[in-house]
């Protein structure tokens, strides 16, 4: 019997290995012995507050949410989704056509380009960028054109360095903000350019906004849809795993064009039944909390983010402090590749990081950690990884 052939050759275009490998690296470490300081995945370490899980209790006795759910989320969930979208952002959204539920932003990423595309087509995706949006092309057969991310443009893409025959092919443009890896931000005149553009270039303009509630130093991360007229080009994507602790969970939404989401929504429908009533429940009450007694997020990592960035200059590595999500995007120091770097830290000190090469060619150069440890487990790893630079140095070449 030959295995091989039950393998698609497409699973080879979606990039996923360096995770698979980490997780291994991380095994082979807590097999020798080490303590595994695990800041490479970025899952939130805390629970969902009381009042969700309490919801989510009650919702799983009621013996009607046992049904299907239905893809488009239910009426309560998209009232809800509405309401809290207006009044975090002051767009206002038919729950009818322009808010769809999803199992997690990560379905939606990965669904688009099937949705929105046909082969042959092509899209613009941030390089460095979150492995999804590839993946989501290499399955529907979409071209990928990277928009280059450097630290000079402040991680923001040129649009004006896109020639005219590129956008001839392109279906449509994803960018991120609050970003993953680069820990970025972008404010609302960023996405009145974006948005402007994608109507010039006539394309689809998709944001992923999964660390919307994660920003510090006061900044209040937009969404496109503050942007007047968005909606006619528009789409974005939202997470309840980050804002509200609740990635098991797996919930999240898609909001914006209403023809876009349609597009979606008839793909989904032929693939999955949509997200368990009583979680939808959870996510009702996370947002409605998040309207009438906030807990933000936000406060629990700009904490981190201090302490990890300065036990990080004590130990000897600048990490330019992040102003969102929940990730520290650190140059690499010396001459190592970023592989090989992660791999021999985690090996000599148990902290794990993710190489930034996993995020396309121009993450080489950088790690990226997730700050998702309490404050002490943060110093503790500088403390390692100070002792493993001066072991080490800077210089030494791989
Ligand atoms: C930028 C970005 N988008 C989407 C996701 C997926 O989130 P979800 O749990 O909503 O599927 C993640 C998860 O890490 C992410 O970093």
């Amino acid at each position: 019997m030959n295995r091989q052939a039950w393998r698609s050759d497409r699973l080879d275009r979606l990039g996923s290995a360096i995770f698979s490998e980490v997780a291994g690296w991380k095994a082979a470490a807590r097999a020798a012995g080490l303590d595994v300081i695990q800041l490479d995945i970025g899952s939130p370490d805390r629970p969902p507050s009381v009042g969700i899980r309490e919801r989510l209790a009650e919702a799983s006795l009621r013996p009607e949410l046992y049904r299907y759910p239905g893809t488009d989320g239910s009426p309560d969930f998209r009232r809800k989704v509405a309401e809290w979208v207006e009044h975090r952002f002051g767009a206002k959204l038919d729950p009818e056509r322009e808010v769809l539920s999803l199992m997690g932003t990560q379905d939606g990423l990965g669904h688009l380009a099937l949705a929105v595309t046909n082969p042959g087509d092509a899209a613009l995706l941030p390089d460095p960028g979150y492995p999804v949006y590839q993946a989501g092309l290499a399955v529907a057969g979409v071209e990928t054109v990277p928009m280059p991310l450097t630290a000079e443009r402040g991680y923001l893409p040129d649009f004006e360095a896109i020639p005219d025959r590129v956008w001839d092919r392109v279906k449509f443009m994803l960018l991120s903000y609050p970003s993953n890896p680069t820990a970025a931000v972008a404010d609302l005149s960023f996405f009145e350019q974006a948005v402007a553009v994608a109507k010039k270039r006539g394309v689809l303009l998709v944001h992923d906004n999964a660390y919307s509630e994660m920003a510090y130093d006061g900044f209040r991360p937009p969404s496109v849809l503050e942007v007047p007229g968005a909606k006619d080009v528009a789409i974005e994507f939202h997470s309840l795993s980050k804002s509200f602790h609740m990635a098991g969970a797996r919930i999240g939404f898609a909001v914006g064009n209403p023809d876009a989401l349609d597009s979606l929504r008839a793909l989904k429908n032929n693939i999955d039944f949509g997200v368990f009533l009583a979680v939808q429940e959870a996510a009702i009450a996370a947002l409605d909390l998040d309207m009438k007694a906030p807990d933000p997020v936000g406060p629990v990592y700009e904490r981190r983010r201090d302490a990890f960035i300065a036990a990080m200059a004590e130990a000897g590595w600048d990490i330019p402090p992040p102003r969102g999500s929940m990730f520290a995007w650190a140059p690499v120091p010396g001459a190592w590749s970023s592989r090989e770097l992660a791999r021999t830290m985690l090996e000599r000190t148990g902290v794990a990081a993710i190489p930034g090469s996993a995020f396309g060619a121009l993450g080489e150069g950088y790690v990226r950690f997730a700050l998702v440890a309490p404050e002490d487990r943060l110093r503790e790893a500088a403390a390692r990884i100070g002792r493993f630079l001066r072991d080490h140095g800077p210089s030494e070449t791989r």
